[in-house]
């Protein structure tokens, strides 16, 4: 049996060998991050307004980055960058923080450095005194090789509440920046645990109730040698942005596997493959 993981359309990312285990991209955990700000004090109580902050990760030398996931809230709001580029936002709404967002996008980098940048908004309150401010999330990158790497928010993050032009630039200088302050652990007040995240890890598909087909029944006995050709053209979710494909399969004997016109891989040229 073989295990593939490759990217909808455009990325071949990982062609497992003969009943390897294939390292899905996991959803990334929010225990043991920390809810970062400009100042501890935001816990109870910060001004309302913007604040910026970046965090450069050294990526694993000599890998290439197959895609990154990212669960993230902010109180009240947030936008992220990844790498330069606007990745999505929290809803416009004071208690969008309760409920993390998830992202996940293909990745093909060998750069060295990955930049996320994020831009929080502190919603004005009827009680000023009592109007945290922060930044909580959690993002694993995936290589192709299937190996992770994981980062949460941290004092390893930068802040700034005045940030120049450009400032979610892969390149830009923050060196002036100051170390995000910890305002505690996720589970710490003003938030408490039990923030939602909406969805489920993407799971390793199962053969359970798959069925073997051919051009006809009887070849479940007998079949000439040759070879057999077959197509699924599947349906995607409207509205929604196809990213990962997880592809178990085998063939008696042997088989190819094109997605979309890439060729993903093949079985080993073995009777017993
Ligand atoms: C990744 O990017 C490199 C450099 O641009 C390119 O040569 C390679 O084909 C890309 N890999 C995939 C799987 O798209
Ligand atoms: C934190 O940012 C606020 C603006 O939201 C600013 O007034 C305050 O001086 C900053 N505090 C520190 C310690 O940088």
């Amino acid at each position: 049996m073989n295990a593939f993981l490759a990217h909808v359309g455009t990325v071949a990312v990982l062609l497992g060998d003969a009943c390897a285990q294939v390292m899905l991209p996991t959803l990334p955990t929010l225990t043991g991050a920390t809810w970062i700000y400009n100042t501890t004090s935001a816990t109870t109580s910060a001004p309302a307004g913007t604040m910026a902050f970046r965090r450069t990760f050294t990526l694993a030398a000599g890998k290439t980055t197959a895609s990154v996931m990212a669960v993230m809230t902010a109180d009240n709001l947030f936008t992220l960058w990844i790498g330069g580029s606007q990745v999505g936002s929290s809803p416009n709404d004071a208690n969008a923080w309760k409920t993390a967002q998830v992202y996940s996008i293909p990745l093909n980098s060998t750069a060295g450095n990955l930049v996320f940048a994020v831009l929080t908004t502190n919603l004005a309150d009827d009680n000023p005194s009592q109007n945290a401010a922060g930044l909580l999330g959690a993002i694993n990158i995936l290589y192709t090789d299937g190996s992770l790497d994981s980062l949460t928010t941290d004092t390893a993050w930068k802040v700034n509440a005045d940030p120049a032009d450009g400032w979610q630039a892969t390149n830009f200088d923050d060196s002036s920046w100051a170390a995000a302050a910890n305002e505690g652990t996720y589970g710490v007040q003003a938030w408490g645990t039990g923030i939602a995240v909406p969805v489920s890890p993407p799971t390793t598909p199962t053969l359970m109730g798959a069925t073997w087909i051919y051009n006809t029944a009887s070849a479940s006995t007998a079949a000439p040698v040759g070879t057999m050709a077959f197509r699924r053209t599947f349906t995607l979710a409207a509205g929604k942005t196809a990213d990962i494909a997880v592809v178990i399969i085998t063939a008696d004997k042997l088989f190819t596997l094109w997605i979309d016109n890439s060729e993903i891989g093949s079985s080993p040229n073995d009777a017993n493959a």
